[in-house]
C-alpha cells in the first residue's frame, strides 16, 4: 500500500518520542510505501489534488531518523491513505490543508477526516460533553472570568484556546496579585477568548492520555507534572508512567466515541485529569511510543492493522 504522511519537516522528528515516526516505521516495516509531504507540497489544479512527495525511509538514527528520496509528483487519489499529522497550531495553513484534502474525500482514506479536523478545536471540542468535563467557561470578558473563578471556589486554570504542549496554561487564584494581569494577558485585553476551567487538584497525580482508534481505547499513559509545575505535558518535563483505564475513563470514552466516529476522527488522544475530560487531541495526538515501551505492546502495529483492514473493506 501507499501512504502519504502530511507532517512537519523531518528535521523536527524525535526518534524515540514521535508517534508519527512510530507509525511510519511500522508501515515501512510491513513493506508499504511511505511518503512524506509538507502541507505546502499539496496543490489542486482543475479540481484534482496533487502532492509533491518524497519516499521516506526510517533509519532509527537519532541524528537523522528519516531519510527522504527524490521529489515526485503524485495524484493523491492514487494513494491508499493520507495520515494528516501536522502539529498544531491550527492556523491558516492548517485550515487550507483540510480544504485541499476535501478533493479526495471518498477516494483515499483520510486520517483524520479533514472536515472533522476543521470542526474540532482541541479545547472547545471537550465542551460538547459537559457530563464528563470539569466546569468550564470560554469567554473574553474579564468580569465574567472572575465571576466564574469565584463560583468554582477561587481556583481555576486558564488556557489559550489555540494552545498546545502546555503553552500559556496558568493557574488562577482568587485574590492573587497576578489575577488581573493573567486574565488580561490570556484574553489580550478582552479581544480574544480564553478557556477557564475549575482547578482539578488530582492533576498532581497526573494527566492521563488515552489514545482512541475508531472510538475504541488503544491504550493509555499517565503524564505526571514535575515538581513546581501545573502542566503534565511531556514537552515541559512531565514524567510518563504506566496506567490502565478505570470506570471514569470508560464513561468518557462511551460519551465521545460515537461523535468522534461520525466525524471521521479515527486516531484521537483524550486528556483526562481526575476522571474528567479536559481535551480532545485530533491534529497529531502523541504518546504511542511511551505506551508501547511501558506496556510491551506493538500499538503502532494495531493502528496499521486497522488501516489495512479498512482498506481491505473489513473495518
Ligand atoms: N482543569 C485543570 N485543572 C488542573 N490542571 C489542569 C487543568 N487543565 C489543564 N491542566 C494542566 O495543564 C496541562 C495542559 O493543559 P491542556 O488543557 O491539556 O492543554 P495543552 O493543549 O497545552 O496540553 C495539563 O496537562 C494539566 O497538567
Ligand atoms: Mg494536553
Amino acid at each position: 500500500m501507499r501512504f502519504i504522511f502530511v507532517m512537519d519537516p523531518v528535521e523536527r522528528v524525535i526518534v524515540d518520542e514521535d508517534t508519527t515516526y512510530a507509525l511510519m516505521r511500522e508501515a515501512e516495516a510491513r513493506g508499504h510505501r511511505v511518503e512524506h509531504a509538507l502541507h505546502t507540497d499539496l496543490f489542486v489544479e482543475a479540481g484534482v489534488l496533487h502532492a509533491y512527495v518524497r519516499k521516506a525511509h526510517c533509519t532509527d538514527r537519532r541524528e537523522r531518523p528519516i531519510e527522504l528520496g527524490e521529489r515526485e509528483r503524485v495524484e493523491v487519489e492514487a494513494v491508499d491513505a493520507v495520515f494528516v499529522r501536522k502539529d498544531p497550531p491550527f492556523d491558516d495553513g492548517y485550515l487550507w490543508l483540510t480544504l485541499l484534502l476535501e478533493h479526495v474525500r471518498g477516494k483515499t482514506l483520510l486520517l483524520n477526516d479533514p472536515q472533522g479536523l476543521r470542526n474540532a478545536n482541541e479545547k472547545l471540542y471537550a465542551m460538547r460533553f459537559p457530563e464528563v468535563t470539569p466546569r468550564t467557561l470560554v469567554s473574553a470578558d474579564k468580569a465574567e472570568i472572575l465571576r466564574f473563578l469565584r463560583e468554582v471556589g477561587g481556583k481555576a486554570v486558564i488556557k489559550p484556546i489555540d494552545g498546545h504542549g502546555g503553552e500559556g496554561v496558568m493557574k488562577l487564584e482568587e485574590g492573587h496579585m497576578n489575577q488581573n494581569a493573567i486574565v488580561e494577558a490570556l484574553t489580550r485585553h478582552g479581544t480574544r477568548h480564553a478557556m477557564v476551567q475549575a482547578f482539578i487538584p488530582e492533576v498532581s497525580l497526573g494527566d492521563k492520555r488515552i489514545l482512541l482508534l475508531d472510538g475504541e481505547p488503544l491504550g493509555a499513559i499517565l503524564r505526571v507534572p514535575q515538581k513546581g509545575d501545573l502542566r503534565s505535558n511531556i514537552h515541559v518535563g512531565g514524567r510518563v508512567e504506566k496506567t490502565t483505564l478505570d470506570e471514569h475513563d470508560r464513561r468518557i470514552v462511551a460519551a465521545v466515541a460515537d461523535t468522534l466516529r461520525r466525524e471521521g476522527l479515527i486516531f484521537v488522544g483524550l486528556d483526562v485529569i481526575g476522571g474528567k475530560l479536559t481535551e480532545v487531541n485530533v491534529t497529531s495526538p502523541t504518546g504511542i511510543q511511551q505506551m508501547t515501551r511501558l506496556d510491551g505492546v506493538n500499538y503502532p502495529g494495531r493502528v496499521i492493522d486497522w488501516v489495512e483492514a479498512k482498506l481491505a473493506g473489513r473495518a
